[in-house]
């Protein structure tokens, strides 16, 4: 089986590539802009694995995408490249609009295109999967049940807009041409590689620095968080066996509010660096200014997956973010190299304020 995986230098894309590649033998291919949030080295490990292939460019170049198609011929397009970050929506939406949308509808022309002279045998088992987010179905109320694959659309940022209108041109492209379209939402990942304007690895470089941990508005905003390889192994799952046409909630049962995860972020770096001299680390929350238009609540009903597909997700929540929070302490290079830079400029822009 061969893959064309788009942003797979980000964050879920690189734990995909490097997933993938340990159980599978085709060859994967990565089309990559390597924007701010994309980094080539993520993928060093395999770099002269002859399964993994390189491309640096951009969804939005039909011609660099069609040419693709044709030479390495995909059963299966894994499409994560996208803008993602939701603050960065809410300063300049712009870019979001152009990738996620703009891009998202020239991949699945292209995809169209080829998937339409392939034989007939090779056009059935073809899948587009598209990754979105739980955040195209809005806030709920805090007794409102989860969200399920037919809740109602209800995006609030820039980031969920583009997101939602990208599903909606997905969910287009299987109704009007019958392409084998999946699209898959999940919740809030974590794990290794991912970039630190994200709270998490935020918190991990603001901590082991001892610079205050930024909590937006009441921190009381609930958000459900999954392990980046669960989700992989979810989206394995898809491809191999998922419906095309069909929808699929990824989450996790791990609901929790902001100022609980980070509390429980600091309670294990006290426990991992007893001689810090930022213990209690939990010294350092600061509440900062809200982010505009915050949504208060998300959560995923995931019973869908679980049966029809047999996933469920995995229970061990304190485990898994202990793991995430060793990795971010020993990869003081990868932390190093992403820390300079734009990422500054960054920090500098959004909190400084
Ligand atoms: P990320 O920001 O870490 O990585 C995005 C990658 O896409 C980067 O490597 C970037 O260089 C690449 N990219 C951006 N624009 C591109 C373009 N025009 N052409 C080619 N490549 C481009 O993102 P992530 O957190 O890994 O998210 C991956 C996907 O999963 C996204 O579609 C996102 O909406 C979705 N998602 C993420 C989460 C999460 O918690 N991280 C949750 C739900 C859904
Ligand atoms: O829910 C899925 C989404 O999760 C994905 O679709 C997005 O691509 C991904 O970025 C993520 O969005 P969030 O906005 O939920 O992630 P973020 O890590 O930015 O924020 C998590 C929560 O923490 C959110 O409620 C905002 C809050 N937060 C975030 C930052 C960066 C803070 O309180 N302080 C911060 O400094």
């Amino acid at each position: 089986m061969k893959l064309l995986v788009t942003g797979g230098c980000g964050f879920i894309g690189t734990n995909f590539i490097l997933d993938w590649l340990s159980a599978n033998k085709g060859l994967v291919v990565n089309l990559d802009k390597l924007t701010y949030a994309g980094n080539i080295n993520n993928l060093e490990s395999i770099s002269s694995n002859p399964n993994y292939h390189f491309v640096h460019g951009d969804i939005l170049d039909r011609d660099l995408v069609k040419s693709l198609l044709l030479t390495h011929q995909p059963s299966s397009i894994v499409h994560f490249a996208a803008e993602t970050h939701v603050d960065r929506s809410i300063h300049d939406p712009e870019a979001f609009i152009q990738t996620n949308v703009v891009g998202t509808q020239h991949l699945l022309e292209e995809a169209r295109i080829y998937w339409e002279q392939l034989p007939e045998s090779s056009k059935k088992s073809f899948r587009f999967i598209h990754v979105s987010t739980d955040e195209v179905y809005g806030s709920l109320a805090p007794n409102e049940p989860p969200s399920t694959e037919t809740s109602l659309y209800a995006p609030n940022s820039p980031y969920a807009a583009s997101k939602a209108s990208s599903d909606h041109f997905a969910r287009a492209y299987f109704h009007t041409y019958g392409l084998p379209v999946i699209i898959t939402h999940c919740s809030n990942n974590f794990g290794p590689w991912q970039f630190p304007e994200k709270l998490i690895p935020l918190i991990m470089l603001h901590a082991k620095q001892g610079i205050s941990l930024p909590i937006y508005g009441d921190g009381q905003q609930i958000r459900n968080w999954l392990y980046v390889t669960d989700h992989c192994e979810a989206l394995r799952i898809i491809n191999a066996k998922g419906i095309p046409g069909e929808v699929y909630n990824i989450g996790s049962r791990s609901e929790m509010t902001n100022l609980e995860l980070v509390e429980l972020l600091c309670g294990i770096l006290d426990k991992l660096l007893p001689n810090s001299t930022h213990v209690p680390h939990a010294s350092l929350i600061t509440f900062v200014k809200d982010r505009p238009g915050h949504d208060r609540r998300y959560d995923l009903d995931s019973t869908k997956i679980y049966h029809e597909l047999g996933w469920s997700p995995p229970t061990n929540l304190q485990e898994r973010l202990e793991s995430t929070v060793r990795w971010y302490l020993e990869s003081t290079a990868w932390i190093e190299e992403i820390a300079s830079g734009e990422y500054r400029e960054w920090i500098e822009k959004h909190y400084k304020k």
